[in-house]
């Protein structure tokens, strides 16, 4: 890829010119520490997954309020089904009240809802509803809030690969762009920023060709405890970061949302 002259801009003497700020387009999230959180207060596992889940909606509205356009809350693993079966069930459960609990509420603020993962394993009551809140929210585009439930990046890869074979596409055809559309992110910009809660330093298989760039915010807090202060705490974080993506300096800004420095700690 080649750059202009022009953008070949450091961050630090864009903003400086400017005065503006670049909120990430696209923020993800793994929101761990639930069975911890619960556990700690001498409760059941479930409990602190439903304390999870009230997190959705404010965490969501902050992101929208600053002008991120794609947020993906990771909820269910592929290797969650290791769990005890209670759990799973529990699990699954829960996803179904948020969805009923929830989907009119972010529908009225213009979230438009989306799932990566594998329906196939859900009960077909469970799938329905998915299926109806996305249909529902299709036409919003205040923000993307994509939930990942029963998603794992090797799956997701294996899964973009079979559909390219199938298809017939010759090797020599296939290149990044390729593989970008056989996704389910298609159409998604890669996430800017990643953020796990409960102080694990890994990825455990989320997004994996997404994140080739992301930045990574890690924090102790479980995520029942995560508020809309340290969402914004982390954006702040992610905005004092030099991005360079293999080159001497960051490509010019991929996002035209901005903000007044004056906003910023
Ligand atoms: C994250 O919380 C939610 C899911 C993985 C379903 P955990 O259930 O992993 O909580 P910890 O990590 O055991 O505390
Ligand atoms: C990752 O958390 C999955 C979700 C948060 C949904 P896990 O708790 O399952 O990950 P590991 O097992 O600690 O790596
Ligand atoms: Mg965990």
């Amino acid at each position: 890829m080649t750059s202009s002259k022009s953008d070949r801009v450091s961050p630090s003497d864009q903003d400086a010119q400017s005065c503006t700020l670049t909120v990430p387009r696209h923020v993800a999230i793994i929101m761990d520490g639930n069975g911890r959180w619960a556990t700690r207060r001498g409760l059941p596992r479930l409990a602190g997954h439903r304390a999870g889940t009230e997190n959705i909606r404010p965490i969501t509205f902050k992101a929208a309020e600053l002008g991120i356009r794609y947020l993906t809350l990771w909820a269910f693993s592929t290797e969650n089904w290791r769990r005890p079966r209670e759990e799973v069930e529990g699990l699954l459960q829960i996803l179904s009240e948020v969805i009923q609990r929830e989907t009119v509420d972010l529908h009225r603020h213009g979230a438009q809802l989306r799932h990566i993962g594998s329906l196939e394993g859900l009960a077909p009551d469970l799938q329905r509803q998915i299926r109806e809140a996305i249909e529902l929210t299709k036409n919003n585009d205040r923000i993307v809030l994509t939930i990942a439930f029963n998603y794992g990046g090797r799956a997701e890869i294996v899964q973009a690969i079979r559909r390219i074979i199938a298809d017939g596409i010759p090797p020599e055809a296939v290149d990044e762009s390729t593989i970008e559309r056989y996704l389910q992110t298609a159409g998604m910009p890669d996430p800017d920023l990643i953020i796990r809660t409960s102080g694990e330093l890994r990825t455990s298989n989320f997004l994996l060709w997404q994140a080739a760039y992301a930045e990574y915010y890690f924090t102790p807090t479980l995520w029942p405890d995560f508020t809309p202060e340290e969402f914004e705490a982390a954006i702040r974080d992610f905005q004092r970061r030099e991005r360079r993506f293999g080159g001497l300096y960051g490509p010019p800004r991929p996002h035209p949302v901005t903000e007044p420095c004056a906003s910023a700690p």
